[in-house]
């Protein structure tokens, strides 16, 4: 047995209470927090929050076989969450950048055979090894940033031993890296060059081939689908979504992000487990979104990149929808992996408090990934993903922006990453 004691926490933020469901409304409010708190933690689990000197006293025995950390000053969070990436691809897109930044457009440039399609030209031509060292990287500034667990998309092969490879490097990832990595099937990312003048020949290759060898793969628990005039039409992304249900893999959106489309509605029809984007929802996809209980997950670091305004985070949060945070990090929309900076954007372009963006990065964007029950929060018998802060403060957090405060980030009860070291 190892143990673990994390003591004087200037803030400890438990983010309890909504492991069964995510937090809406007022809940994203309350981060249930333990002032000079403590951690006790055995192996990878954590087994009591206190006051520091409740714990000592409490396990006053067992305190000299434990590794004490000393969070004084600090606050100790929940490790952060990222429930959508598109981690692994070959290549980047700095060339678009450039021309978006001279007034070319997102989407102008992917119709014109760039974009998703430029990065799926690089990824078909990667070998595993050129994935998995092109991608590893990035889980590593991840870590840096606190981010625990990641979801990881495919959607740069639009071809079945493409994806396969994507999903194969991601899961390996996971397996080799102490950042968790949980795997999406995301066939339907963009209509395959190939088949651009007969789109539906396309979907019914993603509908009855790729998406029953995904899910027999067993390398995926959900399949996302881009909703967008140009990309996936709405009923064609139902039909992806439901053959992908009909498979066992739970479905997840890219949602109105360039236009209203319908896309919410759709994730509420299907029981998606997210509507991502959502820049452009309706009312009545929000008003369906929160009857459901679909989480939004918001991605103002998309917006920031793509010179747009951002998601109404505020009105998301007030018409009862769970939101979470996330990077989105893929090579065209949005290149980074600081969940901190999405969380100084969702208070400063959409809204939200700091304790809402904890709260949307933490235990919401676990239910995002369906694992609210074992991530997300620091209470008894979850997995010891937590984070020390370089902070005095929850409000800081988004105050003092752009900088990366992450001290300490402990995975499954060990040291990840400590004073800028990967340990
Ligand atoms: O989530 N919106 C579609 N897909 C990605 C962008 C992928 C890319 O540009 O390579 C997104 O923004
Ligand atoms: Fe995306």
């Amino acid at each position: 047995m190892s143990y673990l004691f994390i003591k004087n926490a200037n803030e400890l933020l438990t983010v309890a209470g909504s492991s069964s469901s995510p937090a809406v409304r007022e809940q994203m409010n309350e981060l249930s927090i333990i002032e000079d708190g403590a951690v006790w933690i055995e192996n990878d689990r954590i087994v009591e929050t206190g006051t520091t000197p409740d714990l000592e006293k409490k396990y006053a025995d067992k305190l000299r076989q434990a590794q004490v950390i000393d969070a004084k000053g600090k606050v100790v969070a929940p490790g952060l969450v990222d429930p959508h990436t598109h981690l692994v691809f070959a290549g980047s897109r700095e060339n678009e950048y450039n021309m978006r930044l001279q007034g070319a457009k997102y989407m102008d440039i992917m119709e014109q055979g760039g974009g998703i399609h430029a990065t799926t030209r690089a990824t078909r031509k990667a070998s595993f090894e050129q994935l998995y060292n092109e991608s590893r990287p990035r889980l590593d500034s991840f870590l840096k940033h606190g981010v625990t667990t990641v979801e990881a998309k495919s959607g740069y092969g639009m071809d079945w031993e493409v994806e396969k490879r994507q999903m194969e490097v991601a899961k390996k990832l996971g397996e080799d890296h102490i950042v968790d990595v949980v795997g999406t099937f995301m066939g339907a990312h963009v209509i395959a060059e190939e088949y651009k003048d007969d789109p539906e020949a396309f979907v019914d290759i993603v509908v009855n081939d790729m998406i029953p060898a995904a899910a027999e793969s067993g390398l995926a628990e959900f399949n996302d689908v881009f909703c967008e005039r140009g990309v996936y039409t709405p009923d064609q992304s139902r039909r992806i979504l439901e053959a992908g249900r009909e498979h066992g893999l739970l479905p997840k959106i890219h949602a109105d992000e360039i236009e209203p489309y319908g896309g919410a509605e759709i994730a509420a029809e299907v029981g998606a487990v997210s509507a991502d984007h959502l820049l452009k929802v309706s009312d009545q996809g929000l008003k369906m979104m929160a009857e459901k209980g679909v989480v939004a997950v918001l991605l103002p670091g998309t917006a920031f990149f793509l010179m747009t305004e951002a998601a109404d985070g505020r009105k998301a949060i007030d018409a009862g929808v769970p939101v979470a945070l996330s990077t989105d990090r893929n090579p065209g929309s949005s290149p980074s992996t600081s969940m901190p900076f999405m969380m100084n954007l969702a208070s400063l372009t959409m809204g939200m408090t700091p304790a809402e963006a904890i709260t949307a990065s933490t235990i919401n964007a676990a239910h995002a990934i369906r694992r609210g029950e074992t991530i997300g929060s620091i209470e008894a018998g979850k997995q010891a993903d937590l984070v020390i802060w370089n902070i005095p403060n929850h409000l800081q957090f988004t105050y003092l922006y752009g900088i990366n405060h992450t001290a300490t980030v402990i995975k499954r009860g060990r040291i990840a990453f400590d004073n800028g070291v990967i340990v």
